[in-house]
C-alpha cells in the first residue's frame, strides 16, 4: 500500500463536502434572507470539513472583503487533524445573492494543496485577474495585466485560432469595470455581463466549451485563489495582482508586507500539482445544475479535479431524504462539531 496519503483523491471527499452544502444551501434558493443563507451554508460546510481526516489550515476566508466573520475565516483549522497538513479555502456559497435571488449560478466549492503551497495574501480583500484556457496556456504573460485589454484579447483570440469578435468575455457588471468593458467593446469583443460568482466564471474560462473564452477583472481575493487551484488542475492559465478597493484595504495590505505591483501567475498562486477542488452547482448555471429537491430525495451535479493528474470528474448524486432533512440535520451535524473560535476571538 503507498505510504503517500496524497495518492488518495482527496478530491472525492472534498465532492462530499460541497455536495452537503449545497443540498442545505439550497432550501435558501429565492427567500432573499442573505444572513441566513450564508450561516447554514457556512455551519453545513464546516461540519462537513471536520469530518474529513486532513490537518486543514484556511489560507484566506473572506472576512476581509465582507467585514463579516464566520468559522472559515483565515487562520482557523479545518478537519479531524490526523491527516495530511493541508492549506484549505472554502467557499460555501460564491454568489449568495444569485442564491437569495434565485438567479442562476451559485455553487458551492472548496480546494485543498499541501500546506504552505497556497499564496499567503491576508488582509487583501480583492484581486485583479485574467484567466484562460490550456489553449492559450503559456502565451498569458504577467504583462497582460498592465497592456491595453485590446492586444490581450488579441493575443488570445491568435492563440484560439478566432478573431477577436468571436470571443466571450466574462466580467462582473460592477461601476469599477467601467473602463475595461468599454476597452473590450470597442476592440470587438463581446462582453458577458455577471451580477456574481467570478470562481464559476475562472473556471468556465479555463474549461474549453464553455462559452467562455477569458475572464476579465476585479473580484474577491479568496474566489481568486480558489479558482487558481481549478484553473492549475484544469491547465490553464491565470495571471492576477491585488487590487485594493479602499484607503483601508491599501493600507491592511501594505501594513502586511504584500506587493500590490507583484503580477502572480498561477504556479505562483498555488505552488504544488497536488491540488485538489470540488464544486456543487446550488442554483442551475452554465457551470453546473443546482440542486433539485423531489420530495423523498434531492439531486447535486458537481466537479471534482485532482491536479496531479489532470482528472475531471462530473458526478450526479441522489440523496434519499428522511422526513425534516436539509433544514435541520446541517444544525445537527454542526452541534456535534462546535465552531472553532476566529482568529479575532482567539487574539
Ligand atoms: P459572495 O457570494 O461571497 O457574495 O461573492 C460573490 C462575488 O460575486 C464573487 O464571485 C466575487 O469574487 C465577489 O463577489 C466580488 O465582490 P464584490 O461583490 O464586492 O464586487
Amino acid at each position: 500500500m503507498s505510504t503517500n496519503p496524497l495518492e488518495r483523491n482527496l478530491g472525492l471527499d472534498l465532492v462530499r463536502v460541497t455536495e452537503w452544502t449545497a443540498l442545505q444551501a439550497g432550501r435558501w434558493m429565492g427567500l432573499g434572507n442573505r444572513i441566513e443563507a450564508d450561516r447554514v451554508a457556512t455551519e453545513a460546510m464546516l461540519a462537513a470539513l471536520n469530518e474529513l481526516e486532513m490537518d486543514g489550515y484556511i489560507v484566506i476566508g473572506e472576512e476581509s472583503k465582507s467585514g463579516r466573520h464566520s468559522p472559515l475565516d483565515t487562520g482557523n483549522r479545518v478537519g479531524k487533524g490526523d491527516g495530511p497538513a493541508m492549506d484549505v479555502v472554502a467557499d460555501p456559497i460564491d454568489g449568495t445573492n444569485l442564491l437569495v435571488q434565485g438567479r442562476a449560478g451559485a455553487i458551492s466549492v472548496v480546494a485543498v494543496a499541501p500546506r504552505g503551497t497556497m499564496w499567503v495574501c491576508a488582509p487583501a480583500a480583492y484581486m485583479e485577474k485574467i484567466v484562460v484556457d490550456r489553449e492559450v496556456g503559456r502565451a498569458l504573460v504577467p504583462e497582460c495585466l498592465e497592456a491595453p485589454a485590446a492586444w490581450t484579447l488579441a493575443l488570445i483570440a491568435r492563440c484560439k485560432g478566432k478573431d477577436v469578435r468571436d470571443l466571450v468575455v466574462f466580467v462582473l457588471d460592477r461601476p469599477r469595470h467601467a473602463e475595461l468593458i468599454e476597452e473590450i467593446r470597442r476592440a470587438g469583443a463581446r462582453v458577458s455581463l455577471h451580477s456574481d460568482g467570478d470562481i464559476a466564471g475562472a473556471i468556465m474560462a479555463a474549461l474549453p466549451g464553455h462559452g467562455v473564452d477569458v475572464l476579465m477583472g476585479v473580484g474577491g481575493v479568496a474566489e481568486g485563489v480558489t479558482a487558481a487551484c481549478a484553473v492549475r488542475a484544469l491547465r490553464g492559465a491565470m495571471v492576477a495582482r491585488l487590487a485594493p478597493q479602499s484607503r483601508r484595504e491599501w493600507e491592511a495590505v501594505t501594513q502586511a508586507g504584500l506587493d500590490t505591483r507583484r503580477i502572480l501567475t498561477c504556479e505562483e498562486l498555488i505552488q504544488s500539482n497536488e491540488v485538489f477542488f470540488a464544486a456543487t452547482g446550488v442554483t442551475d448555471g452554465p457551470l453546473l445544475d443546482g440542486v433539485h429537491y423531489h420530495g423523498r430525495y434531492a439531486t447535486t451535479h458537481s466537479l471534482v479535479l485532482r491536479g496531479e493528474t489532470g482528472t475531471l470528474r462530473r458526478i450526479r448524486a441522489e440523496y434519499t431524504l428522511e422526513e425534516g432533512q436539509t433544514s435541520t440535520a446541517a444544525v445537527r451535524f454542526f452541534d456535534a462539531h462546535p465552531v472553532a473560535p476566529t482568529g479575532r476571538e482567539r487574539a
